[in-house]
Order: C-alpha cells, then structure tokens, then sequence
C-alpha cells in the first residue's frame, strides 16, 4: 500500500507491476507487435500537441462529467476490454469494475476475459459495455448478445482490427502459453515471483470464462478452449455484418479498430453509435498510426454526434484533454490500470484511476477550461518542428 501511495505517475505503477510480475506475464501485458512500432507511437504522439491555454478565466469549479455510450461518465475516459484478466491478479475484472464503478467510469468486458459477464453484471452497478467478436459460428454472437441483453450491459464494442492473431515477439521470447503454465523458459521467472506464482498456479482453474460452456460441446476431445476461441476469428468478416449485429443488439455499438475517416463514415452508416480510434495498443498490425493523430479527422468526417473514443497511448490525465479538444468524446485505457491491477490489485487499479484523474482536473484549470463542454480546437496546435533535444 505504501509504494501504491508513493506512486506519482503511471510510470511509477508500471515499475512496481513490472516486480510483481514473472517477467513473462509481465511483457504479456506491456508488449505489442513486431518492432513495436505503433507501442512506441501511440505514447509519443501526444507530445506532438500543444496546450494553447486560456487565462484569467474563472475555474473555481470544474465540470468534468460526460456522456459515452448514451452512459453519464464522471469524466471522459473509459476502461478498455482486456482479456486474461486473472494473469495478473487473482481478483481479476471485478477488482478493476469495481474500482471504475468508484470512479463513476465505464467498464469494457473482454471476451476473452476470465470472469462470466453475468458474475460481472451482479457485481457491478455501474455502466457497462461488453467487447464481442464477430465469430466464424455467429450463433455464438447472437448468444453474446442475447446474454448481454439480459444482463444488462449498457452498450457493445465490436473489434475488428483481429483478423489474424498479432506477431507479438516478446511473448515468444519469454515462453508465455495460454493458460499459463510452468515451461522451462518461463520456470526461473515464476520461481522467482511465489507471490504471484503460487496463488495463479495452484488457485482455480484459469478460464475463458465466458465461451467455457463449450467445453461440454468439445467435451473428450483433443481442443482445447484456447484453440477452440482461436479457430472462432473469422478473416471473412466485412461490414454486412456489422450491419447484422447492429440490428441484433438495437442499442449503443462502438466499433473498436477504425482508423480511418472512411472506415468511420462506413461503421455509422453499418449503424453503430460511435468508434473507438485504436490499433488494439500497438498489439496488432504494427506501423499502424497513433490513435490521437486520427482523431481530428474522424471526427470531421463523422459529426459531432457520434462517440468518437481515442484508445491507445494515454499515459497522463492531460492527454485526454488534447484528445478532446482535436474532438474525440472521450479516451480509454488498456495498460494503464493492468499495471494497477498488477501492482496492488484494486487499490492498485484506483491508484491508476486517481491519478489520471487529478492530472486531467489539474491541466483543464491550469489551460483556463471550466468544464469539458468548453473545449475547443483552438486549445491544442500541432508542433511541426520537432522538439528541441
Ligand atoms: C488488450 N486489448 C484488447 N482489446 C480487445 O478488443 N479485446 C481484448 O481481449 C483485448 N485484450 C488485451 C489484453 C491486454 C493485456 C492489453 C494490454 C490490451 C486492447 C485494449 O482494449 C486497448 O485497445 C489497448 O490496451 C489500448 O492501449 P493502451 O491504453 O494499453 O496504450
């Protein structure tokens, strides 16, 4: 609790997750594809833009609160799906719900995540959105999206910038497998961190919680429910079907992956409510643009009523400030509170959130900006030049 308190940046969590962590599942959450390319961009893409701040204006009392996904948020961020949550802390995603409920702040479920959205959904009052995957079996979308429905979830965010699975070396390198298991490559790492180790390896069985009722349909056979998931992403997938599940799910769609003002202009005429700007945090294809440098043009090419939400690189509170100004509704956040959860599992995660959140407060009073409504273009410029060393 003490290094969680001490901690004055994210930078400060990652180091402390960074320990916590056998260096395998570590780099599982730190790393992205190929050269990293894109991992790298996406951070250093904010400090190409400029605060243009106003002064003399009364900021007394900041207004922060927003709307995304037809949802109020206490301030515009929201908390991107992850999957394989419980890798990095056994309290896993209803650690980070309920720390982002606490902060009034949108939740996105991963599939891929290791706890059933129903669990989720009984833990948590807060706004809720759920990460679907259009599968080569689409009964097994339509079954999502009924569940979510019952649920309750609040909105969906379909990804498509999955076609194939990313080259992400550093998980060769270190011999991560899914689920985790004791290798020789990864065995001095592991050893090393019991504190992690022992519960992750001994506790409950790690699981894809929310496809794990198709281990009755694979029951006796060869498959596992990684393979089975893995063989489930369809190269195949085009906007027809985004049209189809739009008209399943009838309520708040975000489609996370657009990079483009094109593909944007398709995704709401497909019939989704907004986009997430976002090459899946460097993850997929690397040499992919930052998120932040898309915004501005997406969101021309889109109007100013769909949910334009930046999703990549944000490392401090004031980034989501330059983000709104260039025009985006909000931002959202994969790593930065991973590395929460890992350094000290909620607290950890509300570590993250705090944070964030005083750095975002603190820049809208010191760039003269009382509430979010008010940001404009005109606060934020783009520096040509690059900066001086
Ligand atoms: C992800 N991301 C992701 N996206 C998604 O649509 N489904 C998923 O299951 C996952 N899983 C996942 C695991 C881990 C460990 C990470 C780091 C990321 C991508 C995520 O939603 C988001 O797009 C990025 O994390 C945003 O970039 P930053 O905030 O991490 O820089």
């Amino acid at each position: 609790m003490r290094d969680l308190r001490r901690s004055n940046n994210l930078a400060d969590l990652r180091r402390l997750a960074s320990r916590r962590l056998p260096r395998p599942i570590f780099d599982y959450i730190d790393g992205g594809a190929d050269d990293e390319c894109s991992l790298r961009r996406n951070e250093a893409a904010f400090d190409d833009y400029e605060f243009m701040p106003d002064v003399l204006n009364d900021v007394s009392s900041i207004t922060t609160e927003t709307t995304i996904f037809g949802q109020r948020s206490r301030w515009p961020l929201m908390l991107s799906p992850t999957g394989l949550t419980r890798m990095f802390h056994p309290h896993a995603e209803l650690a980070v719900a309920r720390a982002a409920a606490r902060h009034g702040l949108i939740y996105a479920l991963s599939t891929m995540g290791t706890t059933r959205l129903e669990d989720l959904a009984a833990a948590f009052a807060g706004p809720k959105v759920f990460q679907i995957y259009i599968f080569k079996d689409r009964g097994l979308t339509s079954e999502f999206v009924a569940r979510c429905r019952e649920a309750g979830f609040h909105g969906l965010a379909l990804t498509v910038d999955t076609p194939v699975a990313g080259n992400r070396e550093r998980d060769r390198v270190s011999g991560l497998s899914l689920p985790p298991r004791l290798t020789l490559k990864s065995l001095l790492s592991f050893a090393m961190h019991p504190s992690w180790s022992l519960p992750a390896l001994t506790g409950s069985k790690f699981d894809l919680a929310n496809v794990s009722h198709k281990l009755d349909v694979l029951a006796g056979g060869p498959m596992s429910l990684f393979d089975y998931i893995g063989g489930q992403f369809d190269r195949s997938v085009t906007w027809r079907d985004v049209e189809w599940l739009a008209r399943e799910w009838n309520g708040p769609l975000a489609i996370k992956g657009i990079m483009t003002p094109e593909d944007a202009r398709s995704s709401i005429a497909s019939g989704a409510t907004g986009v997430m700007i976002s090459n899946h945090g460097g993850r997929q294809l690397d040499g992919a643009a930052a998120p932040i440098d898309q915004v501005a043009s997406v969101r021309e090419a889109i109007g100013d009523v769909p949910d334009v939400i930046c999703d990549g690189g944000v490392r401090r509170g004031f980034d989501v400030l330059k983000a709104l100004s260039l025009g985006a509704t909000a931002c959202s956040i994969g790593r930065p509170y991973l590395y929460g959860l890992a350094a000290g599992g909620e607290a950890g995660v509300d570590r993250a959130l705090t944070l964030l959140f005083e750095e975002f407060e603190r820049s809208m009073a010191l760039a003269g900006i009382p509430d979010v409504g008010s940001v404009s273009s005109r606060h934020v410029r783009w520096r040509r030049t690059p900066m001086p060393a």
